[in-house]
């Protein structure tokens, strides 16, 4: 694992960018696996940033989204739709026929995660996909004790992912309990994996998945087993990985 260790949140994000940026450059038809969250927004906006100094073109770039709450339309502030809307794809000159987020309206969600399963394939895989880390090691919506076998699947939100979810919300009652989600499996299909993490809430979580066991408990400690991940967390994040950093 290549790991990056950077001041703050201003160079996590900007490192991740550069990450990023350089498999667009190389590959410019890349698929990219895209997160969510306070964590890759700082990226995205670096990305932005260089698309407007025309250093990057996303004409051939294809999208493909961890996760989406179940229930919420594409056009809730709260919806990831909706953040990749704001944060990226209304800002560059990706094709929106080929961005891919779980439709969150779904009437039947279980036979919405079998075509996004079949639309990653039909896409060839994912090349690179970015990560960020729930405080509980979870990674997309895995929640601890989801078995590893699984591709997108809806899933029961843990009581400890929806209070730290419920900062974005009006109220707790408001946050979804159910979402799709990319599986353990989904994840460690992509080719590479961009991790990321920001600020001494992660770095505990960070610590038992990297260097705990490998284990569902933590469902990002798989991503140990997988060939080709790049950590890139800021020095708060980093401040358990003792012999790792
Ligand atoms: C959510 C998302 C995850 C994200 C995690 C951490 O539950 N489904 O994909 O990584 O929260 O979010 P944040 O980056 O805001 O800390």
């Amino acid at each position: 694992m290549k790991i990056y260790v950077t001041d703050d949140y201003k160079g996590m994000s900007r490192k991740a960018a550069n990450i990023l940026s350089a498999q667009v450059i190389l590959k410019p038809n890349s698929v990219l696996g895209l997160a969510t969250g306070s964590t890759p927004e700082g990226m995205y906006a670096q990305l932005v940033d260089w698309y407007r100094k025309g250093d990057l073109d996303f004409a051939a770039v294809k999208t493909v989204n961890l996760d989406e709450y179940v229930g919420l339309e594409p056009t809730h502030e709260q919806s990831y739709r909706y953040f990749m809307q704001h944060h990226l794809f209304d800002h560059v000159n990706i094709n929106p026929a080929n961005t891919n987020v779980p439709d969150g309206l779904a009437a039947d969600p279980a036979a919405e995660c079998a075509w996004y399963n079949q639309v990653i394939r039909d896409m060839g895989g994912i090349d690179l996909q970015v990560l960020g880390v729930g405080g509980n090691g979870h990674i997309g919506f895995n929640e601890p004790g989801r078995a590893f076998e699984l591709e997108t699947h809806v899933v029961n939100l843990k009581e400890e992912t929806i209070s730290a979810n419920s900062r974005f919300f009006a109220s707790r009652d408001d946050v979804p309990r159910q979402a799709m989600t990319m599986g353990i499996k989904s994840i460690m299909m992509a080719k590479k994996i961009l991790l990321m993490a920001s600020g001494e809430a992660k770095a505990e979580a960070l610590r038992l998945a990297l260097t705990g066991p490998v284990t569902p408990e933590v469902p990002a400690s798989i991503l140990q087993l997988h060939p080709y991940v790049t950590l890139v967390a800021d020095k708060a994040a980093a401040s358990k990985l003792e012999g790792l950093v």
